[in-house]
């Protein structure tokens, strides 16, 4: 067994909001000491998206192999850890259930405290995991295939969202549209990888602005845009290019994420910019955003793509904010599909 010190801070987390079943050991909030994620992606692949029945009884099956996993490859026993983090909301609530029952499960018997965490605020705070030097207030875009907002991270977890969707998430779109054009489920992976064969230019699909704030993103028409296109192909008895209709799509959802949200860092007065959330794994994003961000003077942090889509680490460093804030969660604590943040 590993050697730490009493003083250390080791929160095992839990993550079960979606469709990966994860579960990870954190010390002092941003060493991971182990981070194990079972993807249910190959389950749900042939529905075309994540069925939730689906995802709760798998995550039953698989949750206490993968928190001893956790707890193994940290060489940490239960004794050692000083408090379980577990998401609370939002997501799927049978899903999130499942995790939330066992966390109070695994704290009860053992008597570790509890403390609840909101899914956005794990996926921000995945940013803290590699960037130790990173310290609030920054703005964070934070695109998922449930949320896009753009938060100011006024301190650690505390966070007020300036921007968000007024229809579907990013990461929707991205899904949505993969469907379309037949590369399927998961879409976002697959339209980052088609698109490096097509022309970002080949075809204009529109940038919307949303006239009543200037941060809210509105991803509906670009998304229906692609679906007339795809109908006027098909109508004239015409092949589209996959790649093509990919890049040019991915262009427009990614001009338009990077615009508001360096806006929303220039016009805020912050010099620092974060990225979270499975889409901000999207190469041509976070290559766009590299640049930008350096011309500009604006430093520029986004986690690993393993950080950026659903894991516990995030839900760990979290959960040590709140840990250390004094946050604790009874055994009422409660899965919350809607949650704010
Ligand atoms: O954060 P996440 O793993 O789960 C949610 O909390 O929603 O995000 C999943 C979303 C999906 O919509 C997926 O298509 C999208 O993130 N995504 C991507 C990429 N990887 C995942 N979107 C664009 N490019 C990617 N490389
Ligand atoms: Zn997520």
């Amino acid at each position: 067994m590993e050697q730490h010190n009493r003083e250390d801070v080791l929160i095992l987390a839990i993550e079960t909001s979606c469709d990966e079943t994860a579960a990870s050991v954190v010390k002092n909030g941003r060493e991971v000491l182990s981070n194990i994620i079972f993807t249910q992606i190959a389950l749900h692949t042939k529905y075309g998206g994540v069925v939730p029945e689906i995802a709760s009884r798998k995550h039953i099956e698989k949750i206490n192999q993968v928190i001893e996993e956790a707890l193994a490859e940290a060489g940490v026993g239960l004794e050692q850890i000083t408090a379980i983090a577990v998401t609370q909301g939002p997501g799927l609530v049978g899903a999130l259930l499942v995790g939330v029952a066992e966390a109070k499960a695994i704290g009860f018997a053992a008597g570790i405290p509890l403390v609840g965490v909101h899914h956005i605020s794990g996926h921000i705070s995945a940013n803290y995991i590699e960037h130790r030097d990173l310290e609030p207030p920054f703005v964070c875009l934070v695109a998922s295939g449930g949320h896009s907002h753009l938060v100011v991270v006024r301190d650690y977890g505390e966070y007020e969202i300036i921007g968000r969707t007024r229809d579907d998430a990013a990461g929707e779109a991205f899904d949505k549209v993969a469907r379309a054009i037949g590369l399927g489920y998961p879409g976002g992976p697959k339209i980052d990888r088609v698109s490096r064969e097509g022309n970002p230019e080949a075809i204009a699909f529109p940038r919307a602005k949303v006239a009543e704030n200037e941060y809210d993103f509105s991803f509906s028409g670009v998304k229906s845009a692609v679906l007339n296109y795809l109908n006027a192909c098909r109508m004239k008895g015409e092949e589209f290019s996959q790649a093509d209709v990919a890049a040019s799509f991915q262009k427009a959802v990614v001009d338009v994420l990077v615009e508001h949200s360096l806006h929303a860092v220039k016009a805020y007065g912050f010099d620092k910019f974060a990225i979270a959330g499975g889409v901000a794994s999207n190469s041509s994003l976070r290559g766009a955003l590299e640049r930008e961000c350096a011309g500009q003077g604006i430093r520029f942090f986004c986690p690993s793509p393993l950080l950026c889509t659903d894991n516990a680490a995030m839900i760990g460093t979290a959960g040590y904010y709140e840990f250390i804030r004094g946050v604790r969660s009874g055994y009422d604590l409660n899965a919350v599909p809607n949650l704010k943040l």
